[in-house]
């Protein structure tokens, strides 16, 4: 039976026998023996194998293996004698199963940029930050559905073709078969796209099943090339019925703390390298985002004090203008030194979907914003008044018999409701210190750029 290089390391079977399989890393050969590093990626620490040159196919194979090679070893677990490791593994028998030329495998021992990397998405998981990246993610995506299902919320699946655009930038893909005969002709009867937010969808359900969240990919089609933005990403939205504003941001704020700290628990080997090799002082931030209280501005509080702080940005600081990444980044990097939690911003620069102020200027929306990232989070209180919704729809330009099921919602047993958006990158961005945001997808999309 196969085992786990990471069950290995746990448990230091030392006497028993074991099959691992993986792929190597390294080899050096001394006199009679090879020592070799396999990694089957489920730990970050590579597992020392032993080969003797009494095994039979030492001198045709062993002896030849190189980097990036796979490999199947059966072997005897001793406790090794030397640092940086407690127990290697006797060779009884070793397998190659597929080589690797060396000639021609770019992942060769020394560090590669990432954005070299970037460019054999499909070999680098078998880095060390790059398959880091990938079993944090994995325990990050996990770790999204044990918060929401302990505290009793519903997955729903909402679609990712649909004819709604919920954010109303007109950033939607659009869905064609190329089949088309004429302009006219759509395949779902009217022009449909890719999702842009599960939220209108998942406000259904939260009418429906109180508190809901839906966890999937979702598309932009906006021409920014930055550290933080993709064309594809994954996007995380509860929507909690019976919940205002003050209970969304609190909502966040736990689960943020939640994921912080399930992270830190559960990925301790691979936070430790990201910690000395990518971002010093990763984990001392992540900590003091748990044990701190998230700072609360009011987005006219954080224009005045932008303003106050005397320093130069390259775009303008003006009430009604939306907060830039340099301005996120000002207020919870230098001026507050931590999460902050941005509310009520003009109802000029939001969707339609907020819910409008008593001042009828501003909308009862939040944005949390970390160190380093700017925005993490977006959400609002829904606006559930139909003559307010149905007003603000038609200055947005909507077409109202497009969103009559939308509306429905504030006609038949309406209820006050936030939700809330998490860019699950990003997070993983926060949680990894890594720099760019094409690290933390498996295959990332940009504009221009869409490789595998
Ligand atoms: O602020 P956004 O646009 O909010 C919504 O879409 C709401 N419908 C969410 C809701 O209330 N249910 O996006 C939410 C989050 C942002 O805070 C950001 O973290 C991330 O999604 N995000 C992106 N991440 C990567 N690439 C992009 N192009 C992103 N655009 C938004
Ligand atoms: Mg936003």
């Amino acid at each position: 039976m196969k085992k786990r290089i990471k069950t290995i390391l746990l448990d230091k079977p030392v006497g028993q026998t074991a099959t691992v399989a993986g792929w190597v890393r390294t080899k050096r050969d001394t006199g009679s023996f090879s020592f070799i590093e396999v990694n089957d990626g489920s730990c970050l620490a590579n597992l020392q194998i032993i080969a003797e040159e009494k095994l039979d196919n030492y001198g045709s194979e062993i002896k030849q293996l190189s980097t990036g090679s796979s490999v199947v070893v059966e072997g005897e677990l001793k406790e090794s004698p030397a640092k940086g490791q407690d127990v290697e593994l006797h060779a009884l028998s070793f397998r190659v199963i597929g080589k690797a030329d060396p000639e021609s495998y770019p992942l060769q021992k020394k560090r590669h940029s990432f954005e070299f990397l970037r460019e054999l998405s499909h070999l680098r998981p078998r880095t060390n930050a790059l398959g880091a990246v990938g079993r944090v993610r994995s325990r990050l995506s996990y770790a999204v559905h044990l918060f929401f299902q302990e505290r009793g919320f519903a997955q729903v699946h909402t679609p990712i073709i649909t004819t709604s655009d919920c954010e109303g930038a007109g950033e939607m893909f659009q869905v064609i078969t190329g089949q088309e005969k004429s302009k006219a002709e759509h395949f779902f009867g009217r022009p449909a796209g890719l999702t842009v937010s599960g939220q209108l969808q998942a406000e259904v359900y939260a009418l429906a099943l109180g508190d809901v969240y839906t966890f999937g990919p979702t598309f932009r089609a906006e021409n920014s090339n930055t550290s933080r933005h993709l064309s594809e990403f994954w996007m995380l939205e509860p929507e909690m019925a019976f919940c205002d504003l003050q209970g969304n941001m609190q909502v966040a704020e736990e689960m943020l703390k939640y994921l912080l700290t399930d992270a830190m628990t559960n990925c301790v080997e691979d936070l430790q390298l990201f910690n000395n090799f990518i971002e010093k002082g990763l984990l001392k931030k992540l900590q003091a985002v748990v044990d701190k209280k998230f700072v609360h501005v009011t987005y006219t509080e954080a224009v005045e004090q932008l303003k106050k702080a005397g320093k130069k940005f390259e775009f303008p600081i003006e009430w009604g203008r939306d907060l830039q990444s340099e301005h996120e980044r000002f207020l919870s990097e230098e001026l507050f030194q931590c999460p902050v939690t941005v509310t009520d911003y003009p109802a000029s620069i939001k969707p339609f979907y907020m819910r409008l102020n008593d001042d009828k200027k501003t909308v009862a929306a939040m944005d949390i914003l970390v160190p380093g990232i700017g925005e993490i989070v977006g959400g609002s209180q829904r606006e559930e008044r139909y003559e307010v919704l149905e007003e603000r729809m038609i200055e947005a330009g909507i077409t109202l018999a497009d969103y009559a099921w939308y509306l429905d919602l504030r006609r038949y047993g309406s209820v006050p409701h936030s939700g809330f958006g998490l860019g699950f990158e990003r997070l993983v961005q926060f949680v990894t210190g890594m720099a760019n945001i094409r690290e933390v997808i498996a295959f990332p999309r940009t504009p221009g750029s869409a490789p595998c």
